[in-house]
């Protein structure tokens, strides 16, 4: 990683939370793997550490004053913004945020962040409730679909004491962070992609369900490549054991009635629909209003066929790309086939669930992609987060010019 860094400029914009004593490290690691750091700081951020820190680490002034020119008489932010190749923001408050995302600029940060034509890093830092708070969440949504990228926050242990989400990711995640957007720009940014996971659950009664073994992972790896790389993602989950991924608009469903609903919602401002979630194709035909009990005889459920969701989307003359998966018991390049022309897919990912290391539950994944024309390409066994994102390359590829970023 530190390779990505010798010769580059960096500058890292440091706002008022507790969290801003773990850059020192981050800004630490930048200059001792070469590269050059201009440190901003916030007036809020001088009352949880000294500029003197930053300036022996990075043996550069730090500018935190609005009005300061440089050495050369330049308005010194406008000068920082144009000659950085990546700006880090950490910790990112939720007032920094709100700031960034209305394009307000009253100090050194903001002012910094709104010159700069460089991507943006964000590492969110506060307490849990202003991060969950639906402001906050809106800002995130504005600034991602802007083409920012954001890191953390993370589960734990927060300065009120409490436990929550809000927590700033490690310095680790940070620099890989910036070390991945340095090599690799926000590719997705401007793209608004759906993308479901998890298994759904018909109700039998209000306490049993019809589910199946989907654990949310390939969709929620794909979520969070998707963000990872610019895009506006949303994640419409059946129920999953994950953590909610920070940087996407999250929804909830448990039926394939309210998948459904869900999806067309948001149909009309989707350029991407990748539908990984482990979809039933039957509903029982009379849910049980109460506990159903034992009879002493065998019970006959009777089911009926829910509507292929990614079929009806197919079918409609103005229509978002469209990936689908199929899980498969066996590697069956002909139903997979058979599947993407008959839902009118774009692309297919045929998942064996039954080879090693593949399908439900698993951390590793081994696909074959089927696109309209040409050879189906089979992957490695390799890791879900790495399925994603060679997937992502293929949607990225069916994307017209016009319409990349
Ligand atoms: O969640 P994990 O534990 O990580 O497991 C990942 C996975 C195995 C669930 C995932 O990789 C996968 O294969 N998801 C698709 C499961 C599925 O429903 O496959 P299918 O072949 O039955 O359906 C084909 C496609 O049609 C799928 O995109 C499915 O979401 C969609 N479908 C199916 C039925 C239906 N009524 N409506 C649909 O939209």
């Amino acid at each position: 990683m530190n390779q990505v860094f010798a010769g580059r400029r960096l500058a890292v914009g440091v706002c008022g939370g507790i969290a801003a004593y773990k850059v020192l490290t981050v800004v630490s690691r930048l200059v001792q793997a070469g590269a050059l750091v201009d440190v901003l700081m916030t007036p809020a951020a001088h009352r949880f550490v000294g500029a003197l820190s930053f300036q022996a680490l990075t043996h550069r002034p730090v500018l935190d004053d609005p009005w300061a020119t440089d050495a050369e008489g330049q308005i010194a932010h406008i000068a920082v913004a144009e000659a950085a190749d990546l700006l880090l923001i950490a910790p990112a408050t939720a007032n920094t945020l709100a700031k960034l995302a209305h394009g307000l600029a009253d100090d050194a940060v903001t002012l910094t962040a709104l010159a700069a034509r460089a991507p943006l890093l964000l590492a969110p830092a506060m307490d849990g409730g202003m991060f969950g708070h639906p402001a906050t969440q809106g800002n995130l949504a504005t600034l991602l679909a802007r083409g920012c990228l954001v890191v953390g926050p993370e589960e734990g242990r927060l300065a009120s004491g409490l436990t929550g989400h809000g927590r700033m990711a490690e310095p680790e995640s940070i620099l890989q962070a910036a070390a991945g957007l340095l090599q690799r720009r926000a590719d997705l940014a401007g793209l608004r992609i759906v993308v479901t996971a998890g298994g759904t659950r018909e109700p039998i009664d209000p306490v049993r369900y019809i589910g199946n073994r989907s654990s949310g992972k390939m969709g929620y790896a794909i979520a969070e490549a998707a963000a990872a790389r610019g895009a506006a993602v949303t994640l419409i989950s059946a129920p999953s054991a994950l953590p909610v991924p920070s940087a996407v608009t999250y929804i909830a469903v448990e039926t394939v009635q309210e998948l459904r609903t869900a999806l067309h919602r948001g149909l009309a401002h989707t350029d991407v629909l990748i539908q990984a979630a482990a979809v039933s194709d039957y509903r029982v035909a009379a849910v049980a209003a109460e506990k159903m009990k034992r009879k002493g005889e065998d019970l006959v459920l009777r089911l009926v066929e829910n509507p292929d969701l990614i079929a009806e989307i197919g079918a409609m003359p103005e229509r978002p790309i469209l990936v689908g998966f199929a899980a498969e018991t066996g590697n069956d390049l002909a139903q997979a086939r058979e599947k993407l022309r008959r839902k009118n897919l774009d692309l297919n990912v045929l998942n064996d669930v039954t080879a090693p290391g593949s399908g439900f539950g698993t951390d590793t994944n081994q696909v074959t992609i089927l696109g309209r024309s040409g050879a189906p390409e089979v992957l490695p066994l390799q890791s879900k987060r790495a399925v994603a994102d060679a997937l992502l390359d293929r949607v990225l590829a069916l994307i017209p010019e016009s319409r990349r970023p």
